[in-house]
C-alpha cells in the first residue's frame, strides 16, 4: 500500500500569483503538487499548458503530478515532459490509444497515470492496470474546482482497491474532486492513499492539520 500523500490542486490557487500557491504547499510541508492542464474541449474549461508547467519547474522541487484533461493527450507527452513534468495522468474517456499513450509516457521517462470519470465503469481500467504507477478516480466531473464530491465514485474506488491487491500491483490509488476532510477520510477508507485537494487545502485555516487527518 503506497505511503498517503495529498498533492494540491494549483487550479485553486490565485492564477496570477502560481509561486505563492507553490511556496503554501512547500510551507505545508508537502511534497506534491496536482497540475491541472485543461484544453476547453475534454472539458468545458482551459487552465495553463506546458510552458506554465516549465517556468514553475525550477523554481520547486515538487513533484509535478500532472493531470492532463485534453482530448488528444498523446499529442501533448513530449512537451510536459520537457516542461518538467514527472508523472502524467491521462483519461480513459479521451480519444487516444490508451495503450500506446501510456507507453510513451514511459517512454519518456515519466510515470504513468491514467484517469476515469464519476460515470465511467472501473472495469475499463483493468487491461492497464499492470502498466501504470497511478490510478485517479475523478471524484466530480472534471474541469472545474469547488465542486461537490460524488459519494458513488466510493465503489470504483473500493473495486480498484480490491483489483490492486488481488493482482499484486502497488500503484497509487488517487482521488481528485470536492476531497475535504471527511470525503478525503472515506476515500482513504475506501482504498485512497492519494489524494488531490485543491479549494479545501488553500481555503483551510491551518493546512498542516488539514493534511494531518488526511494521512493519518
Ligand atoms: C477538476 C480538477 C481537480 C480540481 C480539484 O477538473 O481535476 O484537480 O482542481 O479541486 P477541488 O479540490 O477544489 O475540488
Ligand atoms: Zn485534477
Amino acid at each position: 500500500m503506497p505511503t498517503p500523500v495529498v498533492a494540491p490542486s494549483l487550479l485553486a490557487a490565485n492564477h496570477g500569483e502560481f509561486i505563492a500557491g507553490i511556496r503554501a504547499i512547500e510551507a505545508a510541508g508537502l511534497t506534491w503538487v496536482h497540475l491541472d492542464i485543461m484544453d476547453g474541449h475534454f472539458v468545458p474549461n482551459i487552465s495553463f499548458g506546458p510552458q506554465v508547467v516549465a517556468d514553475l519547474r525550477p523554481r520547486t522541487k515538487l513533484h509535478f503530478d500532472v493531470h492532463l484533461m485534453l482530448t488528444h493527450p498523446d499529442r501533448f507527452v513530449t512537451a510536459f515532459a520537457k516542461a518538467g513534468a514527472e508523472r502524467l495522468t491521462v483519461h480513459i474517456e479521451a480519444a487516444h490509444d490508451m495503450g500506446s499513450t501510456l507507453a510513451a509516457i514511459k517512454a519518456a521517462g515519466l510515470k504513468a497515470g491514467i484517469a476515469m470519470n464519476p460515470d465511467s465503469d472501473p472495469r475499463r481500467l483493468l487491461p492497464y492496470l499492470a502498466s501504470v504507477d497511478l490510478v485517479l478516480c475523478m471524484t466530480v466531473f472534471p474541469g472545474f474546482g469547488g465542486q461537490a464530491f460524488i459519494p458513488e465514485v466510493l465503489d470504483s474506488i473500493r473495486f480498484l482497491a480490491a483489483e490492486r491487491q488481488a493482482r499484486g500491483h502497488d500503484f497509487r490509488l488517487e482521488v481528485d474532486g470536492g476531497i475535504n476532510a471527511e470525503t478525503g477520510r472515506q476515500c482513504r477508507a475506501a482504498g485512497a492513499d492519494t489524494l488531490v485537494a485543491g479549494t479545501a487545502f488553500f481555503k483551510a485555516t491551518d493546512r498542516q492539520a488539514f493534511v494531518a487527518g488526511l494521512t493519518a
